[in-house]
């Protein structure tokens, strides 16, 4: 199936926020980029009834308060000549049969074809079986293939049954399946930094390796998301896919290859490995908050136990990892906003110098900055002039804004959208892989049910609820305060 058939990327939810502010900035810059197919067309489906013109001029609003680049107008009426504009009910079987008649009729022949789920996950299911019965999935010449938001599912067994009823449609390698994190330059600068040097490999394990920790912390609260997020919460929002996804591409072992089951292999066998958290040691190893006033926030059910802040200490049954706790953190109206992995290495074994000399030591430690000064910050100890011995901590650091520019960082669904394009899945991430990460999950939000206890309520633009800090300390431990190169 050849990427020079006339290509469709027909987007369902295509009046919605995600549209405007990252999926038709990204694929008019890579137009821009000249990474398009050769002949495409980006065909909006939705609710709202829009002409092809009111819906360009939506788009060209959207690019004036959300492209991250500079372009020019004659750049962008060149790519707003291939957007057009499908009004229809997600229901409706007539509706998804002149969609079909419309897009067939530009083919004019065989046509690849891109269908993006940018619509609330509950009428996922009803898109599919309305392509599925108009025919619309089926390979003939041109290749299908299908998008599909986060989140997926929202417990194990939800996530199971739109694994069979998609695969009932399409097979899995036709399924791309997004989690924005894995957009992120920084994100797949992981893999490079572990296996593209020799440095750190030898490390990379329980014998070197204290503790790891992973935070993405955000400034703002709910949003107008309201009534999508107080019926998830933070643990099925953020843990379920960035989180564990983070975790398992710093936990797990070298793939053979760069291909996408290799990668995805890999990650589900730490995801396998990770000790499930259930029952009674749910209580010592979790952590959930509730930023104050979150009730007040509009869209937010009176008396709502819904978490914003959690923090998880897990561990990995595996001859790399025994015994190393993984704290992941995660929580709206924090302090900062920040994603980063801080690796702690251990103590030397034995120090020679006088105890005197050691006050100012601290342990080594690795911090992948991923956002927003992305980068990597080193940190060692050095011996002070003029001293007989005395130490202290010094940093190596790096940042992508001093080496590549700031600019040259792109969105991160500008690379998912061209490797959907391009037919590579690794970004993506496969029905086991959704699946044991959800067998996670859930253990951990039912034994908070059925303990009937509650988050515990934060100050907006702290760091989270104490008993974070206490689960953390009774490990000896604290969580770091790097948050990018300022500390
Ligand atoms: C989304 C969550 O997946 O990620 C949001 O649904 C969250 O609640 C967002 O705000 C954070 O993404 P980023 O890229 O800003 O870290």
């Amino acid at each position: 199936m050849s990427n020079d058939l006339p290509t469709s990327i027909i987007i369902f939810g295509a009046s919605g926020d995600l549209t405007q502010r990252k999926l038709v900035p990204s694929l008019f810059n890579l137009f821009r980029k000249g990474r398009m197919p050769k002949k495409f067309r980006i065909v909006g489906y939705g609710n709202t009834a829009f002409t092809d013109d009111q819906f360009r001029a939506h788009l060209s609003s959207g690019m004036k308060q959300f492209a991250g680049f500079e372009y020019s107008e004659e750049e962008w009426n060149a790519f707003a000549s291939g957007l057009a504009y499908q009004p229809g009910r997600y229901t409706d079987l007539a509706d998804f049969k002149r969609m079909s008649e419309f897009i067939s009729k530009w083919e004019s022949g065989s046509g690849n074809r891109l269908y993006y789920m940018a619509t609330p996950p509950g009428i996922f299911p009803s898109i599919i079986d309305l392509l599925g019965l108009t025919g619309q999935l089926q390979e003939n010449g041109g290749w299908r293939r299908v998008v599909i938001e986060k989140p997926f599912g929202t417990d194990l067994a939800s996530a199971r049954s739109l694994n069979l009823q998609i695969h009932k449609a399409l097979n899995e390698n036709q399924i791309y399946r997004i989690d924005h994190y894995l957009g992120k330059e920084t994100v797949q600068n992981i893999l490079v930094t572990r296996f593209a040097n020799t440095i750190f490999e030898p490390l990379w394990n329980r014998n070197y390796i204290d503790h790891i920790e992973i935070t993405v912390s955000e400034q703002v609260g709910v949003e107008h998301r309201a009534g999508y997020y107080d019926s998830v919460g933070v643990v099925r929002d953020m843990f379920q896919n960035h989180l564990l996804q983070l975790m398992s591409l710093v936990a797990m072992e070298p793939p053979a290859s760069f291909d996408a089951n290799s990668l995805r292999n890999e990650k589900v066998k730490v995801l396998s490995s990770i000790q499930p958290l259930r029952g009674e040691i749910v209580a010592a190893n979790t952590v959930l908050g509730q930023y104050k006033g979150y009730l007040e926030e509009e869209g937010v059910r009176a008396n709502s136990t819904t978490p914003t802040y959690a923090a998880l200490r897990l561990q990995i049954d595996n001859w790399r990892w025994k015994g190393v706790p993984f704290y992941l953190r995660s929580g709206k109206r924090l302090a900062k906003k920040v994603s980063q992995i801080v690796i702690e290495f251990k103590e030397p074994p034995h120090l020679l110098f006088p105890s005197s000399a050691r006050s100012g030591m601290t342990p080594n430690v690795l911090v992948l900055y991923l956002q927003p000064d992305e980068g990597i910050h080193w940190r060692f100890e050095a011996k002070v002039p003029d001293t007989i011995a005395d130490m202290r901590s010094v940093d190596m650091e790096f940042h992508y804004a001093d080496s590549f520019g700031k600019t040259s960082i792109p969105e991160s669904y500008e690379r998912l959208l061209l490797d959907a394009l391009t037919g590579d899945a690794s970004l993506f991430t496969r029905a086991d892989e959704v699946e044991t990460a959800w067998g996670l999950i859930d253990p951990i939000l039912e034994s908070w049910d059925a303990q009937k206890m509650s988050p515990s309520i934060y100050e907006s633009g702290s760091w989270g609820p104490a008993e974070a800090d206490a689960m953390i300390a009774k490990d000896g431990g604290a969580w770091s305060r790097w948050q990018g190169h300022t500390g």
